[in-house]
């Protein structure tokens, strides 16, 4: 069978990333994860994929803290390719990234945010849903562009706010779904790459 060859990036604790790399060895997923890369040197996504014995490397992320360097970003890029990556798979990386990642992979970064996209995007996504009094949010997954949570929606799977939910509470629910939401979307993209590649 041929496995798409996935590169993921992510900065912490790497719950999706778990939840990918266990459906591959569940056999549930077609997918071969070539490598994690974290810009934070003691990520536990980074413990995770040594606990899968997935090629790791940590990438130090430069000067900025919205962004990587544009040399930085350029060696990652090389570093994917490199590994043969064909599709990327952002799990909690929090640089944007620009042209050396957009260009190497075109439509081929994906992210995944915790609430029903283009509502909400940016940080702590489950509280801005609760300070608006949402009744329903969620998860979604997209294409990445140069803009924070903002490409175009691939997925989206909602979420209900229960009465008395607290930030924890919501943001454990949107979780679930995630792990739910990301290998199921992966999963579309294993079956695109067998049936004509890439
Ligand atoms: C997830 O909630 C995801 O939606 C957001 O960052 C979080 C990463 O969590 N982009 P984890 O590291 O996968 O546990």
């Amino acid at each position: 069978m041929k496995r798409l060859p996935i590169g993921i990036l992510g900065s912490g604790k790497g719950s999706n990333c778990r939840a990918i790399l266990e459906r591959i060895r569940g056999g549930d997923l077609a997918a071969e994860a070539r490598v994690v890369i974290s810009d934070v040197l003691d990520a536990p996504i980074l413990d995770i994929a040594r606990e899968f014995s997935v090629a790791n490397a940590y990438l130090p992320p430069g000067q900025f803290r919205t962004r990587l360097e544009p040399e930085v970003e350029i060696e990652l890029a090389k570093m994917l390719r490199q590994a043969g990556v064909e599709l990327v798979v952002l799990a909690g990386f929090m640089r944007v990234l620009h042209a050396p990642m957009l260009k190497a992979f075109p439509r081929r970064i994906i992210n995944i945010h915790p609430a029903l996209l283009p509502k909400f995007p940016g940080l702590e996504a489950w509280k801005q849903a609760l300070v608006a009094n949402e009744k329903l949010t969620g998860c979604t997954v997209h294409y990445v562009d140069d803009k924070i949570d903002h490409g175009e929606i691939i997925a989206r799977r909602e979420v209900p706010i229960l009465a008395g939910d607290t930030p924890e509470s919501l943001h454990a629910r949107i979780q679930i779904a995630e792990r739910e939401l990301y290998p199921a979307v992966i999963a579309e993209f294993c079956e695109k790459y067998q049936a004509v590649g890439y």
